[in-house]
């Protein structure tokens, strides 16, 4: 059973009732707002860009639909990589529509998501170096392969298209380097490296190594898996380690989730919906009644060291298995790390992860096992405070009068262990990122429109909720050290997405966002060097109109939650992994599927973004965002 409050307050008097913010400049914000509310009329919103309180520089840009992308005045953008685009020397080059599993072995993956710049030291005429680390979450049949605009066509994909799909997700690690201030590929770095579904051997780690839950036909031992997908966004540990993390898998296996002997756990899970793979067809360990365990194999954080492209990544069962959007990092007070978790469906959970160990800033080799072992909390979301509550095995209900024998057994079904305690069910968590300054824990709540009046909680107070909302968790301070392992913390609105000047929505903002400032479907954000948020969007074109976007605002000062404008994805695909240079001066944008939308197929792509060339398909790919006078992206 979920936590919810059952409530005869309405929408709207909840949202009096919350606080958007504690300080000084958003009690005047929400003084206004909640004025405003009895009548619901609009909030004073409406203003120009130019009004707007911010530190932000540039000029916003328009809400808009079209082929291609958009940026203020005075940016550009450069394609850097692009799926299929040769990793190494001798690779061949992109094959428009080819199934070859072994050159996708060996050339950037599909449908970009996380990013991650992990820096390596420059010299002579570099101005500065790197790896670039970045998901490939999916594949999208209709624009990969020809020939593919029914369901039919799709199912029946041949094992040669699967093969290359199951090589398409995973990770790409790239070096990448600045010249005179124009980036490019390394493409014969020894650190280059493609991490697969299909080839690359992995092992678990934490408590549910081993069980026999996790034992297959090709693994007795159930400690070593073969591959990662559905690779959606992560996180960097501050020891040099990227965790990337398993979301959708329940679109991989073939066969029948009722006929299977964890019938219950699998529709815990959403095994059973539509399918976007054919793996299973070709491929026994993704058919549920051939292999029974191996969807027990993914959901997990995997940690990855880039630095090292001989390592072998290792998937961080004690972090629990759900479907992971992210995994953020911080140390708390005391030297423990805390991992921040999100379990991207409607009416699931934010989670985070507390070592037992504790980091060593001047021993990397000792950290590499921090991930190991530790506790996972739920989140439990009350109106003024919310509560961390263990998942451990033996205390409460997490015993085996409810089928948990051990911690393997939470962690495999850690959605089921969350049911039990009492957590409370959210819109959709995707991104949850401490700020680097502050500490505070931003979490961004996609939508969820099938959230009705009865399931209203205070954290997730509206229904029918299409555009999503961010909270922010303020954890205490021990001696002026943020306290992330606390079980009891503060939290606020950071804002309520949608559109101020239609009540219906009941957005709220803390200030006067522009008409091209809103947005909806938050879904990944970073942190600039000055603390300001990006905000990344995943389905504005279905709630608003308008394609998918990145926004910037302030966290602190007058223009605190105060929205802008920055970049327009172009039609059909979504924003993700925003990541900035250490230098600021680069922003990296990750444009996933451009072009999926109802009708679009690889013969006739609503877009042929980026190369716009007859010949290729739309291809997700990276940009770099700089400015024509080289300085910091945003100020
Ligand atoms: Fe893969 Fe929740 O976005
Ligand atoms: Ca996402
Ligand atoms: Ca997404």
């Amino acid at each position: 059973m979920a936590h919810d409050e059952s409530s005869s307050e309405t929408a709207l008097e909840q949202l009096i009732r919350l606080r958007v913010s504690r300080r000084d400049a958003m009690k005047a914000a929400l003084a206004a707002v909640a004025s405003a509310m009895p009548n619901v009329s609009v909030p004073a919103s409406s203003n120009s860009n130019a009004a707007q309180p911010s530190s932000l520089t540039f000029a916003e840009i328009q809400h808009g639909l079209d082929g291609t992308h958009h940026l203020p005045a005075g940016y550009t953008a450069q394609v850097l990589v692009r799926f299929g685009d040769p990793l190494f020397g001798a690779t061949p080059a992109f094959a428009p529509g080819k199934a070859d599993a072994q050159a996708q072995e060996r050339q950037f993956g599909a449908d970009n998501d996380f990013l991650a710049f992990m820096p390596l030291p420059s010299a002579g005429d570099v101005d500065q170096r790197g790896l670039l680390c970045a998901n490939h979450e999916r594949s999208t049949a209709a624009l990969m392969w020809r020939n593919m605009a029914s369901q039919r066509a799709q199912a029946d994909r041949s094992a040669a298209q699967c093969a290359h799909e199951m090589s398409a997700q995973g990770m790409s690690i790239v070096e990448v380097r600045q010249r005179h201030g124009r980036w490019e590929l390394v493409r014969n770095s020894a650190y280059n490296r493609r991490i697969t579904a299909r080839t690359t051997r992995m092992t678990v780690g934490g408590p549910a190594a081993g069980h026999p839950r996790m034992r297959t036909r090709d693994d007795p031992s159930g400690r070593q898996v073969i591959g990662t997908l559905n690779n959606c966004a992560g996180g960097v540990t501050p020891w040099g380690t990227i965790l990337t993390c398993e979301e959708n898998i329940h679109f991989y296996f073939l066969g029948d989730p009722a006929q299977h002997p964890e019938a219950a756990a699998l529709r815990r899970y959403g095994f059973g919906g539509r399918l976007f793979y054919a793996w299973g067809r070709h491929v026994d360990r993704f058919h549920l009644q051939k292999e029974a365990n191996e969807p027990n194999r993914f959901g997990w954080v995997v940690e990855v060291d880039p630095y090292d492209p001989k390592s072998v990544p290792v998937k961080r069962t004690a972090l629990g298995r759900f479907k992971h959007e992210g995994a953020t990092t911080a140390i708390s007070h005391d030297g423990r790390v805390v991992v921040y978790l999100g379990d991207d469906e409607r009416f699931e959970y934010l989670y985070k992860f507390v070592s037992e160990g504790r980091y060593d800033a001047m021993n990397r080799v000792a950290n590499r096992d921090l991930l190991e072992r530790g506790t996972l909390y739920v989140a439990r979301f009350e109106a003024e405070r919310m509560h961390w509550l263990p998942l451990v095995h033996g205390e409460g209900p997490l015993t085996a009068a409810n089928g948990f024998r051990s911690q393997a057994d939470v962690v495999i079904e850690a959605r089921r262990a969350a049911d039990l305690v009492g957590a409370t069910s959210m819109d959709r968590p995707e991104d949850v990122e401490p700020h680097p300054h502050t500490g505070n824990v931003y979490v961004v709540l996609t939508n969820n429109h099938r959230r009705d009046a009865h399931r209203l909680n205070s954290a997730n107070p509206r229904p029918d909720n299409r555009w999503g909302q961010i909270l922010e968790i303020v954890p205490p301070r021990v001696n002026g050290a943020v306290d992330h392992t606390a079980f009891e913390c503060g939290w606020e609105f950071f804002l309520l997405a949608g559109d101020p000047e239609d009540a219906r929505q009941s957005a709220r903002y803390a200030g006067p966002v522009s008409r091209n400032g809103w947005l909806a479907c938050p879904d990944n954000i970073a942190f600039d060097r000055e603390g300001r948020i990006w905000i990344a969007t995943d389905g504005q074109t279905e709630a608003a109109g308008f394609a998918d976007s990145l926004y910037a605002a302030d966290t602190n000062g007058p223009g605190r939650g105060i929205t802008r404008l920055f970049f327009n994805a172009p039609r059909g695909a979504e924003v993700c992994g925003p990541c900035f240079s250490p230098d600021g001066r680069t922003l990296f944008i990750a444009v996933q599927h451009p072009a999926a939308e109802r009708g679009s197929t690889f013969e006739t792509p609503s877009t042929r973004w980026p190369d716009f060339d007859a010949e290729r398909p739309p291809r997700s790919a990276v940009i770099a965002v700089t400015r024509a006078d080289g300085g910091e992206i945003g100020r």
